[in-house]
């Protein structure tokens, strides 16, 4: 067996030498070894006084109290901190007064805007334009089927419309009967009704049809929906003269309506939401257009 020429190099052995192969004694740099030492001192330093080690329940909290939760909470209680005084304001003032203070106009613009994007928009649409057929209104044009005054708006968020599974007992609240499944009106009758309401909204319906339904409205509709169809918003009545549906002006749609009506529901917001919030809310509706 010939020796390796390697053996040959001036570096120092550890004197192992195992068939013939000795160990070269090569130490780490000092700089690389010092930088390590520097590097588990930190590691030992960073996890007593950082959250650090998993445990069963959660980690280790470290010495210095840091969590990524607790700063974000920080974060959010110094913005609460800082609204703190306009939201005071804005829960004390006249609700008329809003708008033309600029200082809460341009708070509310911005406040109420987050608040609808969280909890409005699933049912309103992110637009606010609301999702026809499904029943939820437009809250974008004039049409208000409890009224489009800011005190209106912040009644009917308040308190919500005909909800049941959170009782409020200033809750907007009117049932239209169920004409067809409660027999209130005949099968030929709800078809006559049917067409006279085409033919108060301006569509195409069958005259003579229509003629006997006019007789039917004024018996068993225009308590609630006027004489001339225009509705009532001290009941939430939908005015349906014009050509805004709730749920839809087609035969087979106002058929369902009329045959089983529809007890559309709003949650009220007065138990989830600050008065400051449901203020900015519905200063944010009222200003989106169709305010009054
Ligand atoms: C779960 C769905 C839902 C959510 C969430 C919801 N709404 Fe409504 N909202 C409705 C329905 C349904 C109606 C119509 C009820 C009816 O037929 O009278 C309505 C009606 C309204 C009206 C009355 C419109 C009119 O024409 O008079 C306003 C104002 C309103 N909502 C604002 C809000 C605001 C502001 C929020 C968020 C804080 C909100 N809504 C969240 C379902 C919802
Ligand atoms: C007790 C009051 C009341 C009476 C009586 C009543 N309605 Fe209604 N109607 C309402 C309310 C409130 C709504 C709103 C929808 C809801 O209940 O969620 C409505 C909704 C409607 C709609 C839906 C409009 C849309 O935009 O989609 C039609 C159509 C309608 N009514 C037709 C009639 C006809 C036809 C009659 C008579 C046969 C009648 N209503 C009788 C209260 C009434």
């Amino acid at each position: 067996m010939s020796k390796k020429p390697i053996q040959k190099q001036e570096v120092d052995t550890t004197g192992h030498e195992w068939d013939g192969i000795s160990e070269f004694n090569n130490p780490l740099p000092k700089w690389w070894l010092y930088t390590f030492y520097v590097c588990i001192i930190w590691g030992i330093g960073y996890s007593v006084a950082y959250p650090a080690w998993p445990l069963i329940n959660g980690n280790t909290a470290g010495m210095l109290g840091d969590s990524q939760r607790g700063n974000v909470m920080a974060e959010i209680q110094r913005f609460d901190d800082m609204n703190k005084p306009i939201e005071e304001k804005l829960a004390a003032v006249e609700l008329t007064d809003i708008a033309s203070d600029p200082e809460l106009a341009n708070y509310t613009q911005n406040a109420g805007a987050a608040v609808f994007r969280t909890w409005c928009a699933q049912c309103h649409g992110a637009g606010a334009g609301g999702q026809q057929k499904l029943g939820y209104p437009n809250l974008l044009d004039q049409d208000w089927l409890w009224g489009g005054s800011i005190e209106d708006i912040h009644t009917t968020v308040s308190h919500g419309i005909r909800n049941a599974t959170d009782p409020d007992d200033e809750a907007r609240y009117s049932q239209m009967p169920a004409f067809g499944k409660d027999e209130l009106l005949e099968p030929e009758q709800i078809d006559q009704v049917v067409q006279f309401v085409r033919k108060l909204s301006g569509q195409e319906a069958d005259a003579a049809l229509s003629g006997e339904g006019e007789v039917v409205f004024a018996d068993n509709c225009a308590s609630c929906h006027a004489e001339d169809g225009t509705g009532d918003r001290a009941q939430g009545a939908p005015n349906l003269t014009d050509a805004i549906w709730l749920y839809g002006g087609d035969v087979a749609t106002l058929t369902e309506t009329v045959t089983n009506a529809r007890f559309g529901e709003m949650p009220n917001w007065n138990t989830r939401l600050s008065e400051a919030e449901i203020r900015a809310v519905s200063a944010y509706v009222h200003g989106l257009g169709g305010g009054e």
